[in-house]
């Protein structure tokens, strides 16, 4: 299917295949990737939970003192689902320091049913601390740190060893005696849409955690708008006793569930 994708930009209102979408080389969006950014999950060309997507990205704009025309944008992220159609995919908005709107259609990126993990130190910044900014170099760098150890993904873990999450998801698991826990926002994590949803409808136990507590999980997740429910099959070299274990498969019942219901 994603051969036959085909990806479609909006810059500013002006719709283009992507690979021909342009935008002028002197933005600091793209010369200090100043800028805010969301990825939105379309299912059957329905964006899902876009109003909290829009929200967030106002959030992340205002953390850097950057202005956006939500109206325009929302007015340009419906002409281009209009014109792409009923796809699986996912949207990617763009706000730049140079001013430029952008909305792009993608294919979603494939993700095996279980992932490797290793954790990889991140200090976070005080200032983009939970800002989706165009400023993911960091986050890039830890995966192929991550991998470069045998891994498919990192978990950033503060100097402090407190468990923070994977570069571009959260990381849930579950304690040996079944209790399900995840790091609290206050703990320098981004407000993941995924995220708020399993917190609603599951009873999750939200804390500032050590990475020794979740070596020794019984089994983890992680939760992101591309991976939806991904299990962990093992952290730092150390297999997992459960992968996709009861209660990997029960957040994904329920956010199946979501999906179906707000869709
Ligand atoms: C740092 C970080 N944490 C978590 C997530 C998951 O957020 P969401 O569920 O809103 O996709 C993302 C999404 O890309 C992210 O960049």
């Amino acid at each position: 299917m994603d051969d036959a994708f085909i990806e479609l930009a909006s810059v500013d209102g002006e719709i283009t295949p992507t690979g021909v979408a342009t935008i002028g080389l002197k933005d600091d969006g793209l010369y200090r990737g100043d800028g805010a950014f969301e990825v939105i999950r379309v299912y059957a060309g329905k964006p899902f939970a876009l109003v909290d997507h829009l929200d967030r990205l106002g959030r992340s704009s205002a953390s850097i003192s950057l202005e956006f025309d939500r109206a325009a944008l929302t007015r340009e992220i419906d002409m281009l689902l209009a014109e792409a159609g009923e796809i699986e995919g996912q949207l990617r908005l763009i706000v730049t320091r140079g001013g430029r709107r952008i909305v792009a259609t993608e294919p979603i990126p494939t993700h095996a049913e279980s992932v490797s993990v290793a954790s990889i130190t991140y200090q976070p910044t005080v200032i983009l601390t939970g800002v989706k900014s165009l400023s993911y170099a960091a986050n890039m760098e830890a995966t192929r740190l991550a991998r470069a150890r045998g891994a498919d993904e990192a978990v950033l873990v503060r100097p402090d060893g407190t468990v923070l999450e994977p570069p571009t998801s959260t990381i849930f698991w579950a304690t040996r005696d079944g209790v399900l826990r995840t790091t609290a926002l206050e703990a320098g994590v981004l407000d993941s849409i995924t995220r708020d949803r399993l917190v609603e409808a599951l009873e999750v136990e939200e804390g500032a955690w050590r990475i020794e507590e979740l070596h020794a999980a019984a089994e983890a997740f992680l939760a992101s708008t591309t991976r939806e429910i991904q299990a962990v099959s093992s952290i730092d070299g150390e297999e997992l006793p459960a992968v996709a274990g009861p209660r990997t498969r029960e957040a994904q019942e329920a956010f199946a569930a979501t999906l179906a219901r707000e869709l």
